[in-house]
């Protein structure tokens, strides 16, 4: 039937027969491309996320508290989520990331399991507690960057007199929107540990590789030892090698094939001299950071995120953002860009 369009009388038959028609296709499951196409094929990035901080300070005693509540056996892994405001109850802090702090005890044993996510750790308090990953038992301290990768066995035990407190960042919507999620718990709570602390960053972070190491897809390194970088960020400083963006600033890499430590998942370490007034920056991947150092603010659109030690915030995807320093920083970066760039999707302005 031809419909014209002309006329008042006749827009409002056209919105009509048009609804009508809506309602009898959706009664076989279909609908209109024209009437969503907008919101499906945006001209730039939309998110959903919104700028967030979560000051140490005030966040440390309610993660303290949990540890009075629940051990970490009977939690498992006794962890708060830090959810985005904008999308509380879906535990994450990004679309594609998952962010939480991590509390163990002294003497308590979180117990060993195994699941299809990947995970980091950014070490925010304590010292001596360890993540057994593969074989190997790594003692954490504050700054440095642990992985768990994807299907591999962990478990973590604090020996020290201290509780400890960590970051963690999981790609856990990612793997969940492909509906590709397994985990499976191993029978004894602790694994074998044969390999000394240390041992795959000695292997494969040393500029030789055990020779006969064929590539993975993911660092083959357990540890990135907060001791070990912050070096590197001051030769960088000393030589003047600092992006008016990003500071003078380094990229976990897995060293079997320059590229990120994760497939899914990408973190850098910067170094921001004091006074140190950053460019605008924006990308296509919503980054969480973590202030290891100093302190200072982040201007994302036309809000000031302040930032000390211990603070976690969080920079929406394709949101312009300046770091500046009032004391001399350093700044942990983790996001979903090696997934958007596999998947030939990320940009960022330059
Ligand atoms: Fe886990």
């Amino acid at each position: 039937m031809a419909v014209s369009v002309s006329g008042k009388s006749d827009q409002r038959d056209i919105h009509a027969i048009r609804q009508a028609y809506y309602d009898r296709i959706s009664t076989r499951d279909m609908a209109p491309l024209w009437e969503v196409m907008k919101d499906l094929v945006p001209r730039e990035p939309v998110t959903a996320c919104v700028p967030a901080i979560w000051h140490f300070a005030e966040v440390r005693p309610l993660v303290e508290e949990a540890g009075t509540l629940i051990t970490a056996k009977e939690a498992e892994r006794r962890v708060l989520v830090l959810e985005n405001p904008a999308m509380r109850g879906k535990s994450r802090i990004t679309q594609s990331l998952y962010a939480g702090l991590q509390l163990i005890m002294p003497g308590e044993i979180a117990p060993a399991h195994r699941h299809t996510a990947s995970a980091i750790r950014l070490v925010i308090e304590g010292e001596g507690a360890y993540t057994a990953v593969e074989g190997e038992k790594t003692l954490m301290k504050p700054g440095d960057f642990v992985i768990t990768a994807n299907w591999s066995a962990h478990d973590h035990g604090n020996t020290s007199p201290q509780p400890m407190i960590w970051l963690d960042v999981l790609d856990v919507p990612t793997v969940n929107f492909f509906e590709a999620a397994f985990s499976e718990h191993l029978d004894s709570e602790m694994q074998n540990t044969a390999r000394e602390d240390g041992d795959s960053l000695a292997r494969y972070g040393s500029g030789v590789l055990p020779d006969g190491t064929e590539p993975m897809q993911r660092t083959p390194i357990v540890n990135y030892p907060y001791a070990r970088m912050r070096p590197i960020l001051e030769r960088l400083k000393r030589a003047g090698d600092i992006d008016s963006r990003h500071g003078a600033r380094i990229r976990y890499v897995n060293p079997l094939t320059g590229g990120w430590a994760t497939p899914t998942m990408g973190a850098h370490l910067s170094l921001l001299p004091q006074g140190f007034k950053g460019a605008p920056a924006r990308s296509t991947d919503g980054s969480i950071f973590v202030c290891v150092e100093g302190s200072g603010a982040t201007k994302v659109d036309n809000q000031m995120l302040e930032w000390s030690p211990g603070d976690v915030f969080v920079v929406p995807p394709w949101k312009r953002h300046e770091h500046h320093a009032t004391k001399e920083s350093v700044l942990f970066g983790i996001s979903d860009r090696p997934a958007q760039e596999l998947l030939g999707i990320w940009r960022e302005e330059r």
